[in-house]
C-alpha cells in the first residue's frame, strides 16, 4: 500500500528521513518552493509563479532497487491509477528496464548547394576536425559522430548534417544547439551552400528507454480482466484515435516525473508521439500481452531526454529537492524511472477502464 499524504508528513518529521537538511524539510513545508527572484532567472516576462499539486509514492521497484518518486500533475485520478499499476508490476516481477546510451542528435540545414556530391565529400574529408572543433568546448560531453543526409522535399534534394553527441548526464539541448551553431560557419564553407537552421532533434531515438513488467494471473482478483487489458492493448495496436489516448495516459506519469525533477516534459513528449508514428502509422507506446501460463505481460519503449544536471534541474529548489529524495545520480537512471511510472500509469489506466470505468475514479 503507498502512504497517504499525513504519512509522509510524519516521516518528514523523523530526523533521519532521506537524509533531507532542516532547510530542504522547510521548503516542503513551505507548500510551494519557487521564490520569484528564482523565477526570473529562468525565462523571460515573468509576472507570478504558477503552482500544481505535487506528491509522492514509494516502493516502485525497478531493477532491483527501490525508488520514492515526485510527481507533479494536476490531474486527478492519475496517481491512483500510477500506485495501481505500481501494486500490480511490484506484485510480480518488478520493473525491468534498459537505457541505450546517451547519445542526442543535432541537425545542421544546408540550402543552396550548387553540387551535393561535392559538398558531401568536402565535408566528410573534414569530418575529423569538425568532432576537434565541437569537443573544444566541452570537457564532459563529446560530439561522436558527423553523418549526412540528403532528404527529399519540395524544393529538390536538401542536405541534413547530423551530429551526435554524448550528453551523458544532461537533457543536452544547450550543447547540442551550441556544438551545431558552432560548427555551422564552416560547415557552410564547405558545402558552398547556407547553413537555414541548425538545431536538437526531439527524437532522440539513440537515447531510449525500455522496460517490462510481468504480473502472474493469480495475483488478479478476477482473471477475466487480464483479456479485458489485451484487448484494450489490441484496439490501441489497431487505430490510431485509441492509440493516442493509450499514449496519453502513459504520458500523465512520464510528464509528471519529469516536471517535478525540472525537465524539458515538451521535448520529450514531441519524442514520445513521433516515436510513436516512425513507421508510417501512429501506434502505442507500450502493449499488454498474455503468456502461454496466462500470465499479463507490458513493454514500454520510448525516446527519452532528460537530465539530472544542468538547466532548471540545477535551478528551481523544489526540482533539486525532488531529484535528492528520487536519489537517482544519472540521467539514464531517471529516464528509467519516468519510464517504469509510464508503464504503471498506463497499466493503471487500463484496469481503471476495463473495471470501474474512469468516471468512478476521478469522483
Ligand atoms: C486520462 O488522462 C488518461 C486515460 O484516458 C488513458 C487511457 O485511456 O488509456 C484514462
Amino acid at each position: 500500500m503507498q502512504p497517504p499524504t499525513n504519512t509522509f508528513f510524519k516521516l518528514l518529521s523523523e530526523k533521519a528521513f532521506l537524509q533531507l537538511s532542516d532547510e530542504e524539510k522547510q521548503l516542503i513545508l513551505k507548500r510551494g518552493g519557487l521564490k520569484i527572484g528564482i523565477a526570473e532567472t529562468m525565462r523571460e516576462n515573468v509576472i507570478s509563479t504558477f503552482q500544481i499539486p505535487l506528491g509522492f509514492v514509494s516502493d516502485l521497484k525497478v531493477n532491483g532497487k527501490s525508488y520514492f518518486v515526485p510527481l507533479a500533475i494536476e490531474e486527478r485520478g492519475v496517481v491512483s491509477q500510477i500506485i495501481k499499476g505500481i501494486e500490480l508490476i511490484n506484485s510480480g516481477s518488478g520493473f525491468i528496464a534498459k537505457s541505450t546510451e546517451s547519445i542526442m542528435i543535432g541537425q545542421i540545414q544546408i540550402v543552396n548547394i550548387p553540387d551535393l556530391i561535392k559538398a558531401e565529400q568536402n565535408i566528410l574529408a573534414e569530418k575529423k576536425n569538425l568532432l576537434v572543433d565541437a569537443n573544444s568546448i566541452s570537457t564532459t560531453r563529446k560530439a561522436i559522430d558527423l553523418q549526412i543526409k540528403n532528404i527529399d522535399t519540395k524544393f529538390g534534394k536538401m542536405m541534413i548534417v547530423e551530429l551526435f553527441i554524448d550528453v551523458k548526464d544532461s537533457m543536452g539541448a544547450n550543447i547540442v544547439d551550441s556544438m551545431c551553431e558552432l560548427l555551422a560557419p564552416t560547415i557552410e564553407q564547405l558545402s558552398g551552400g547556407r547553413v537555414n537552421i541548425r538545431i536538437l532533434s526531439n527524437l532522440a531515438t539513440k537515447r531510449m528507454v525500455k522496460v517490462k513488467g510481468k504480473i502472474p494471473y493469480e495475483n488478479f482478483n478476477d482473471s477475466s480482466i487480464i483479456e479485458k487489458i489485451v484487448k484494450a492493448s489490441i484496439f490501441a495496436d489497431a487505430d490510431p484515435y485509441r492509440a493516442v489516448t493509450h499514449n496519453k495516459g502513459i504520458m500523465n506519469g512520464v510528464s509528471a516525473v519529469l516536471l517535478a525533477t525540472g525537465n524539458d516534459t515538451r521535448a520529450v513528449e514531441a519524442g514520445a508521439h513521433a516515436y510513436a508514428s516512425i513507421q508510417g502509422k501512429y501506434t502505442p507506446l507500450s502493449n499488454w500481452k498474455q503468456d502461454s501460463k496466462g500470465n499479463l505481460y507490458g513493454c514500454l519503449q520510448l525516446p527519452m531526454s532528460v537530465g539530472v544536471v544542468g538547466g532548471i534541474v540545477s535551478v528551481h529548489p523544489l526540482a533539486k529537492l525532488c531529484l535528492k529524495i528520487l536519489d537517482v545520480k544519472s540521467s539514464e537512471a531517471l529516464g528509467q524511472v519516468a519510464g517504469a511510472i509510464g508503464l504503471s500509469s498506463n497499466l493503471g489506466a487500463l484496469y481503471t477502464l476495463v473495471t470501474t470505468g474512469i468516471t468512478a475514479i476521478s469522483k
